[in-house]
């Protein structure tokens, strides 16, 4: 494991104890990984750093590696480098060896047999290495998916199922559906309702101290979705969760949030707004330095939704 992380487990295993949730943030690129860095430094407060394997592709698992050992060199606050969506044990196996603290294994669109066979081969690596490991059970919905979401409860997490699934895995933490989707477009014309009477039965089942995932937590805030739109994006219908709806998960035992679209969505809201008020610049870091800023507005508004410390909720 890269020096200066640590095990997600250690960061959720705080938010349980202090009935509060982690940020875990995607990045894309290095200046997206400086400000969620650096926000969290800024408000001393545990985050999750994120990435898919199209981010690997993307970036290269070496630069990952560098960038991030560069980037937790010196700071003081729990952070964890998290595989998001891991295919199968090999992705996982590539970062647990690179030097992530903790995998995600989603087999959630195979059969439960399989999904837990491979959840479990899984674990056994991941233990070896002292790295935490994220299962999911259930199908996030959404336009993404064509699934309408009034259609769709069949597709959420069954409770008795995800008890059984942590019972026979040993997963560290559970990924759960209950209304959320990847993406701008979570609802249809209006934020999905989450069913946070599904949440609650399977927090019951699991147990307090055991760590709930909401993946999909965006809101798509429509003011900087206009930003967007007004410099040259065309992306119109979309809607995201309810920072209340989120804040509400939490109180019902949800852990650890994933977002994703929020940050893309100020990120390109600050490059499009500065393309276009600095028309004559090829400076890619004046673009980028506004795009910088709006990012670290959201995730400073993020964490502050997220994680709560009002619990007492002390970082020893
Ligand atoms: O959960 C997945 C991310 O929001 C998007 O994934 O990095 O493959 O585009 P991506
Ligand atoms: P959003 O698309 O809502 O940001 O969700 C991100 C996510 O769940 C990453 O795993
Ligand atoms: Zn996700």
């Amino acid at each position: 494991m890269i020096d200066g992380l640590v095990p997600a487990l250690d960061i959720l295993r705080w938010t349980t104890k202090n009935e509060t949730a982690v940020c875990a943030f995607n990045f894309s690129n290095m200046e997206m990984l400086q400000v969620i860095i650096a926000t969290a430094a800024e408000v001393k407060l545990p985050i999750i750093l994120q990435v898919t394997e199209s981010t690997i592709n993307y970036i290269g698992l070496d630069y990952i590696i560098a960038m991030v050992s560069a980037a937790v060199k010196d700071i003081d606050i729990p952070i964890a480098l998290h595989l998001d969506h891991g295919k199968d044990s090999h992705i996982c196996k590539r970062c647990i060896d690179a030097g992530f603290s903790s995998v995600m294994i989603d087999k959630s669109s195979a059969r439960f047999t399989e999904n837990v066979t491979c959840t479990k081969e899984v674990v056994e690596l991941a233990k070896k290495a002292g790295v935490s490991v994220e299962g999911e059970l259930g199908t996030l919905t959404g336009r993404e998916d064509d699934v309408s979401i009034s259609g769709a409860a069949e597709l959420f997490t069954d409770p008795d199922q995800a008890y059984r699934y942590i019972e026979s895995t040993k997963v560290d933490s559970l990924a759960i559906a209950i209304g959320s989707s990847h993406g701008p477009f979570k609802g249809q014309n209006a934020p999905p309702k989450l069913d946070l009477n599904r949440l609650r039965e399977i927090k019951c089942l699991v147990g307090p101290f055991y760590p709930l995932v909401l993946h999909g937590a965006s809101a798509v805030y429509p003011d900087l979705l206009d930003i967007c739109n007004r410099y040259g994006a065309d992306i119109h219908g979309a809607c995201g969760l309810k920072d209340e709806d989120v804040k509400a998960s939490i109180k019902f035992g949800i852990n650890k949030v994933n977002v994703d679209t929020d940050i893309r969505v100020a990120f390109m809201a600050g490059i499009r707004r500065s393309l276009n008020e600095n028309p004559n610049s090829l400076d890619v870091r004046k673009h980028f330095g506004l795009a910088k800023e709006m990012m670290r507005d959201v995730v400073i508004k993020k964490i502050k939704l997220i994680t709560n410390t009002a619990n007492g909720g002390s970082l020893d």
